[in-house]
């Protein structure tokens, strides 16, 4: 059954102002059936863990699922055993240290040197002038694509999203992105018969993924790495310079710029949701749920559940369960570029924070952090 509360939520609430929607359903109905979303809502933590953890309960192998629609079947769209395969050959890349070691002195130099571009106009608008081209020219270099550049990187981003966005809508996938798709492929087989790229030959001597499926799980990766880091920093940047006490801790310590992003990852997951279908009947949380019903977990709404975070809408790096945050969900599907974000993040935040110690937010045309599935502020703009 909905209830009125239920029955009242938007996508647009969702998007724009969630907290006090998510606090309500998560205390009254943590499993709730939102009609506008055609699924349920699940806003308390420890369900949410509970769902993602539950591949057999709670699947992302579904028609529904517009991703799988435009690249075919990757690890995004598979569960069980298939998941594995097409997981594991990427883990090797992903390791703490083979990521500290190939991109710690090229990040933290990129950073500053997007900054540097803007240092001398002492105002900059930080999503689009660092948060953004950081993103882009990381996965560039980290996929080594032959011939391949950043522009080229963020065209067939644009290209695939739109046919992603649009058949959510109803509509075909257009030519734009068949042919990025194609040309992806293209540059891949390249590259993979001159021997180039570390990456992609990690991939195809691990020899789990057959060559037709090479050029979709560098896609994937891609496609991961994009978005969510460039809403990754624009947000820490967010929180950092809307809290001048904070913003004056960090740069006068600088081994506190991990627990800042920690606690905006928290706040502000730059992904903040994650769909599963139900594989059987369940009942869960109190709620009913069908065969094949959408459900969605709100990882910002379990980001903020006050069982687990104290003062859970406060900005607060002194916690001492900063790490509890989903935003990089846990079980089969937990984000395997985490690492890599968390370096490209303080590379970008400790750029920013050394344009000087009278840095601050111009807070009349900043914007807080929105948007229903991916959130970011469209505008950080920043004086020093
Ligand atoms: C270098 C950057 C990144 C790369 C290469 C990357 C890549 C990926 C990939 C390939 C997956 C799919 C794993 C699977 O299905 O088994 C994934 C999952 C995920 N990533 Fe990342 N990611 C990156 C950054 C981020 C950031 C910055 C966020 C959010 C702040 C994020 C949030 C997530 C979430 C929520 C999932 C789980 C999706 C689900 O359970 O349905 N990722 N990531």
């Amino acid at each position: 059954m909905t209830t009125e509360l239920a029955a009242s939520v938007t996508p647009q609430m969702l998007a724009n102002d969630p907290y006090e929607t998510l606090r309500q359903l998560r205390s009254s109905e943590p499993v709730a059936w939102i009609p506008s979303l055609n699924g349920w809502l699940v806003t308390r933590r420890d369900l949410a863990v509970e769902a993602m953890r539950d591949a057999t309960a709670f699947t992302v192998e579904d028609e529904r699922f517009t991703t799988q629609q435009v690249l075919g079947p990757s690890m995004l769209s598979l569960d069980g055993p298939e998941h594995e395969r097409h997981r594991k050959p990427f883990a090797a890349s992903f390791r703490p240290k083979t990521v500290r070691e190939g991109f710690e002195e090229f990040l933290f130099g990129e950073a500053n040197r997007l900054v540097d571009e803007v240092r001398t106009d002492r105002r900059a608008e930080l999503r689009t002038s660092v948060a953004g081209p950081l993103a882009v020219n990381t996965i560039t270099r980290f996929l080594q694509l032959e011939g391949v550049e950043p522009s080229n990187v963020l065209s067939w981003y644009g290209d695939i999203s739109e046919a992603i966005v649009g058949l959510a809508e109803g509509l075909a996938i257009g030519d734009a992105c068949r042919s990025a798709v194609a040309e992806v492929g293209a540059r891949v087989e390249e590259t993979l018969q001159i021997g180039a790229s570390e990456f992609l030959q990690g991939l195809r001597s691990d020899g789990s993924l057959r060559a037709d499926e090479l050029a979709p799980a560098t896609i994937v990766v891609m496609f991961g790495a994009i978005e969510t880091v460039e809403g990754m920093i624009a947000n820490a940047a967010w929180h950092l310079l809307s809290n001048p006490d904070v913003l004056n801790r960090v740069q006068e310590q600088p081994g506190l710029v991990s627990a800042a992003i920690e606690e905006s990852l928290r706040l502000e997951p730059a992904a903040a949701v994650v769909d599963r279908y139900a594989t059987r009947d369940l009942n869960f949380g109190g709620a009913h749920i069908r065969k094949g019903d959408l459900v969605t977990l709100s990882l910002l709404a379990a980001n903020r559940d006050p069982d687990v975070f104290d003062q859970p809408d406060e900005f607060n790096i002194d916690r001492q369960n900063l790490g509890q945050h989903v935003t990089f969900v846990q079980g089969p599907h937990g984000c395997i570029g985490l690492h890599l974000a968390r370096l490209e993040t303080e590379a970008a935040i400790s750029a920013i924070l050394g344009l000087g110690p009278d840095l601050g937010i111009d807070a009349d045309v900043s914007t807080k952090p929105q948007g229903l599935i991916f959130r970011k502020p469209q505008s950080v703009v920043a004086s020093w």
